[in-house]
């Protein structure tokens, strides 16, 4: 995995030499190389090796100096070993021509998650949006490896007019499927609207855990559901949502939904793949943030999540959305890591240490659960006006109907479920009104 070392020396403002923070450099490298091989081992792929290759300058037709390609040439053939996987983006033109100098198939990251996200899509809207993406990385690779081995076609040119060359052509195919593609899943979001609103009516309030990639949250998921999802080792073990209905210690029902893993310079080309299965997070009542607390790069990864969560629409703190964290893998703590994180947690009303794996801390969360969504919601029965129609939209978009009685004189009677600043907002409207809570 190359790495171009940007920790060089240089002058601060009062002109003293800086010298680099080494030893954080080498433990993010090391993060990374393991984050790599997760990939990796994420489609199953046998490691036989993986190094890190410090690059003094960016070699753009094979990414890497002619000695390196050598070297790394003979350990492919010693060892027989048949992919390279190469954790940084390749133009198509370095990736052919390191295929030849290495004689083995060569993957960029790109093409590594993209066969990860293949390998784990469940949902037709996840497998459309990976074939699109697979399409479109295609595309490119297509257009700027191949010019060069451009070939007119049957030289008369009665098929397709003159000028067309087998790259316009194989461009054209690609183009046409993905058309099609974008036609069925503008067709597969309606349906899932569809769905969520139906989803939306079932009496319970959703709870969604959401993290960076491998933080632990289909373990959690199970502990806490005793559902049996898909959880190993493995990164994007989840592509899309699962749901889970469980019972509270206090008797509340909830809805609990796992979601995809997050991960750094995902390729821009999967980020509607990967939203796609993340906007069931918005209408999440409360969203549960699971971090790997004992990874060296957890704080990266928590901004990494909560810029992503931003971008999606969700407001924490301005009574939208909200969020718990969950500084998860507290059994791989050292006495001093944990002791130091204790005091934060002490003072942080939001977070919570826990083992997914020890269970440790998990009854702690599932009652934190509990007081969060009884604060933030209440069960109201509201008397409807027939007069009042503006009112009875307002209260199907923002409130959870539990229950209607239709009285004689056509009052209606609601038992609903709303959020503290719906509630709020419901008070507000009633004013002047011949509607009101009854209880
Ligand atoms: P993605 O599906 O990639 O998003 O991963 P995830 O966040 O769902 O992680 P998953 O639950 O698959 O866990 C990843 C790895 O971390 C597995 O090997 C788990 O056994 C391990 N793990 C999860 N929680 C804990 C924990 O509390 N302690 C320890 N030591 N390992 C844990």
């Amino acid at each position: 995995m190359p790495q171009v070392k940007s920790g060089k020396a240089r002058r601060g403002k009062d002109g003293k030499l800086l010298v680099p923070d080494q030893e954080s450099w080498a433990i993010n490298i090391e993060a990374k190389r393991q984050e790599s091989i997760g990939l990796a081992r994420a489609i199953g792929i046998e490691i036989v090796d993986a190094r890190i290759v410090t690059l003094p300058r960016l070699n753009p037709s094979e990414l890497f100096g002619s000695g390196k390609v050598i070297e790394i040439a003979g350990q492919i053939a010693a060892q027989d070993i048949d992919l390279v996987m190469v954790d940084h983006q390749l133009s198509p033109i370095q990736q052919r021509n390191l295929e030849k100098s290495w004689k083995v198939k060569v993957l960029d990251r790109t093409g590594l998650i993209l066969e990860i996200f293949g390998d784990r899509a469940q949902t037709r809207e996840g497998r459309l949006q990976v074939e699109l993406a697979h399409l479109n990385y295609q595309k490119s690779r297509l257009v700027r490896s191949w010019t060069h081995l451009e070939r007119q076609r049957g030289g008369a040119g009665f098929m397709g007019g003159p000028g067309e060359t087998q790259i316009e052509s194989d461009r054209r195919q690609i183009q046409d499927r993905i058309i099609a593609i974008e036609k069925r899943l503008a067709k597969v979001v309606k349906t899932r609207e569809l769905h969520r609103q139906g989803r939306g009516k079932v009496p319970y309030p959703v709870v969604a855990f959401v993290g960076y990639t491998n933080a632990g949250k289909s373990t959690l998921f199970n502990k806490v559901s005793g559902a049996d999802v898909f959880a190993q080792d493995l990164l994007f073990a989840t592509l899309d949502p699962t749901m889970r209905e469980i019972e509270l210690p206090s008797g509340a029902k909830i809805i609990l939904s796992d979601t995809v893993g997050f991960i750094s310079e995902l390729p821009t080309m999967l980020v509607a793949a990967f939203r796609a299965t993340l906007e069931e997070v918005l209408s999440a009542d409360l969203i549960i943030h699971v971090r790997d607390i004992a990874s060296p790069n957890s704080e990266e990864q928590c901004k990494d999540v909560e810029k992503v969560l931003a971008e999606l629409g969700v407001k924490v703190g301005e009574l939208q959305h909200d969020m718990l964290e969950v500084w998860n893998k507290a059994d791989l703590l050292s006495a001093e890591e944990r002791q130091h994180l204790q005091i934060l947690e002490e003072g942080n009303e939001n977070a919570l240490m826990v083992s997914s794996l020890s269970g440790e801390g998990v009854e702690e969360l599932l009652a934190k659960i509990d007081e969060v969504l009884s604060s933030a919601h209440s069960v109201l029965n509201v008397s409807i006006s027939p007069r009042d129609g503006r009112l009875l939209s307002w209260l199907y978009e923002h409130g959870l109907v539990l229950g209607r009685t239709d009285q004689d004189d056509g009052t209606m009677l609601f038992e609903t479920r709303l959020s503290a600043k719906d509630k709020a907002l419901l008070e507000r409207q009633l004013h002047g009104t011949q509607s009101a809570i009854v209880g």
